[in-house]
């Protein structure tokens, strides 16, 4: 008996939205290569940030905060970073030592968080263990403790290209395989249970 052509559309389009849920993670890549655990920033030194995400998630610019686990506090790195960007340098100006910052990549305006760096360190002065700056990017200077009051360090203007796509423009490229597996999965249990039935 062919009940799959018996389904009802609600049933469907349940299915279906359940199924663009893994999607939508999938695409939504956003990894942060630099700082990573063991980095050393130093002050008086232009330090890189160097990150890697999905071409088609939607997110054309996004916000840049520097943040430490054991204090309160944030301090405003770059807003409005564009996405054609992959690699900024941090100048870093009488900004607290530590070993317990962490970079926030974000929109600050609503708060999504994208990624964040692993925990990195900040030291005092530069020397052979401390990165040196990507040369061919843009520098961005950061001073002094976090402090809430204090706004951006730097602006980007708005990216040339910056029309926001619809988060469901995601649909337009391949599926990518994980999701193809979740749904095809998804519909195989589904057929199970209405062949059951
Ligand atoms: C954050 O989101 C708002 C609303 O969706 C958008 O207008 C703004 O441009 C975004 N910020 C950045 C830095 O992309
Ligand atoms: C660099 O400076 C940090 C902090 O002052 C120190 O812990 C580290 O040993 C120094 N490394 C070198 C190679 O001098």
């Amino acid at each position: 008996m062919h009940c799959r052509a018996h389904i009802p559309t609600s049933l469907l389009s349940l299915l279906l939205a359940w199924c663009l849920i893994p999607l939508a993670s999938v695409r939504a890549y956003f990894i942060v290569n630099s700082p990573v655990s063991g980095t050393v920033w130093a002050n008086g030194a232009a330090n890189p940030v160097q990150w890697t995400k999905g071409l088609e998630d939607g997110v054309d610019s996004f916000d840049i905060e520097l943040t430490r686990l054991s204090q309160q506090g944030l301090t405003f790195v770059a807003q409005g970073v564009p996405s054609t960007l992959s690699t900024i340098n941090v100048f870093l100006q009488d900004v607290p030592t530590g070993n317990d910052y962490y970079l926030l990549f974000l929109n600050s305006t609503h708060g999504l968080m994208y990624a964040t760096s692993q925990k990195f360190s900040i030291v005092a002065s530069a020397n052979a263990s401390t990165p040196a700056a990507a040369t061919g990017a843009p520098t961005v200077t950061v001073s002094g403790a976090p402090n809430p009051l204090q706004a951006f360090a730097t602006t980007f203007p708005p990216s040339a290209n910056g029309v926001a796509s619809p988060a469901w423009r995601a649909l337009d490229g391949a599926l990518p395989q994980a999701a193809a597996v979740l749904c095809t999965m998804a519909l195989g249990v589904l057929g199970g249970a209405w062949a059951v039935l």
